[in-house]
C-alpha cells in the first residue's frame, strides 16, 4: 500500500480516534525502487506497525519480530509480552542484528530474486492461453487466474501428482478460479516447474 492509501486510512481513523494495525511483514519486497513503501507509525499517531525478519530477510527462522506503536501502547504490549514471552532468544537476537546490520547486501540479493523471478513468471504467464492475472506490485506470491472447467483444489492436486509442482488452491483462500503461486525460490527450480505446468496445461486443455 503506498503512502497515499495509508494516509486516506488514517484520516478515516482518525474521525473516530480508531488504532490501525498494519502487518508490514512484506515491507521492503516492492518490485521497484528501494522496496520499501510507507509505514503506517510513520504515517499515523494511531499507527501500528509490526514486522519480523521473515520475508523480506529471508530469516523466519529466527522468529523475530517487532512493533511500533505510540509509547503507551507499547507499554501495554510490553507487559504482555513479559507475561507469556519474557525474552526473545539471545542467539536469534544476535543474528538478527547481524542481518540488519547487512541490510544492503541482503536487500540486494533478494531484491534479485524477486524481481527476476517474477519477470520470469511475468512472461511465463503471457505465453499461457489459460493464464491471465494482475502483476503483483510487491510480495513473494501472485494470484493467478486458471480458464479451466476444473475446481481450482482438483486443479492443484492433478498438478502436484502429475508433475511436483505444488500451487496453493485459490479455494482456500475464498477465490475460486485461482491459484496461488510463490515464485521466489531457486530460479531454476521456478523455470523447471513452470515448463511443467505448461506440459499441464495442454494436457487439460485437449
Ligand atoms: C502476511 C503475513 N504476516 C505475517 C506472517 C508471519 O510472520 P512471522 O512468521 O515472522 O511471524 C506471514 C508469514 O507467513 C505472512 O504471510
Amino acid at each position: 500500500m503506498d503512502g497515499a492509501s495509508l494516509e486516506a486510512i488514517a484520516q478515516i481513523a482518525r474521525s473516530c480516534g480508531a488504532y490501525v494495525l498494519c502487518d508490514e511483514v512484506y515491507r521492503g519486497t516492492d518490485q521497484e525502487g528501494n522496496g520499501f513503501t510507507a509505514s503506517v507509525a510513520d504515517v499515523y499517531e494511531k499507527g501500528i506497525s509490526t514486522g519480523s525478519m521473515s520475508k523480506t530477510w529471508s530469516l523466519a527462522g529466527l522468529r523475530v519480530g517487532w512493533i511500533v506503536a505510540p509509547v503507551d501502547l507499547i507499554h501495554r504490549v510490553q507487559i504482555h509480552r513479559d507475561y507469556n514471552t519474557i525474552s526473545v532468544g539471545m542467539l536469534n537476537d544476535l543474528l538478527a542484528s547481524i542481518a540488519l546490520e547487512n541490510r544492503t547486501a541482503i536487500l540486494e540479493r533478494n531484491h534479485g530474486i524477486l524481481r527476476t523471478n517474477l519477470s520470469l513468471l511475468d512472461a511465463w504467464i503471457a505465453k499461457e492461453p489459460l493464464l491471465s492475472y494482475v502483476k503483483p506490485k510487491s510480495g513473494t506470491t501472485a494470484l493467478v487466474r486458471v480458464d479451466a472447467d476444473m475446481r481450482s483444489r482438483d486443479f492443484c492436486v492433478a498438478l502436484i501428482e502429475k508433475t511436483g509442482v505444488m500451487f496453493t488452491p485459490g479455494s482456500a483462500l475464498d477465490v475460486e478460479g485461482y491459484v496461488r503461486i510463490g515464485y521466489t525460490n531457486n530460479r531454476d527450480v521456478l523455470v523447471t516447474g513452470l515448463a511443467r505446468v505448461s506440459d499441464f496445461l495442454r494436457d487439460i486443455a485437449r
